[in-house]
């Protein structure tokens, strides 16, 4: 595979509102976007930071993943994205090597993406999530 580049990292918080707010004073510009993706139950707000997006993440419930990290973690860190070229080679890769995955087969994520994740115990702790660019302009 390529060298994988990082494309976001993923930041939980409860009040999406107030993060956006404290995020444009501190990168001194506004939001790339905002969108809710019900499939994962979360509302997102993207930031341009370099070569990167951060990305706010708010739960719209609370037995979502997002919702279940803050009730246990709070606010902070929950993910790390990365940029592959052929998601489903690299899990096929990557299960072979004996790495645990949260998602064997892609799903569509943020921005229409494809998105897996792999679990935090074969990463240190850190749930990284693996994403294909969509292939077709966004709509
Ligand atoms: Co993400």
């Amino acid at each position: 595979m390529s060298h994988p580049r990082v494309a976001h990292v993923g930041i939980a918080v409860t009040d999406l509102d107030a993060a956006t707010e404290a995020y444009r004073a501190l990168l001194g510009h506004p939001e790339h976007d905002r969108e809710t993706v019900e499939e994962q139950g979360v509302e997102v707000v993207h930031f341009e930071a370099g070569d990167a997006m951060l990305e706010l993440l708010q739960p719209t419930r609370p037995d979502s993943p997002v919702g279940r990290f803050l009730q246990k973690r709070g606010e902070g860190i929950h993910h790390v994205a990365v940029w592959v070229d052929d998601l489903r080679a690299e899990l096929a890769r990557l299960g072979a090597l004996g790495v645990t995955l949260i998602d064997k087969v892609p799903r569509v994520g943020a921005g229409g993406h494809l998105v897996a994740f792999v679990h935090p115990r074969s990463t240190r702790g850190v749930l990284v999530e693996l994403t294909e660019k969509r292939k077709d302009p966004a709509p």
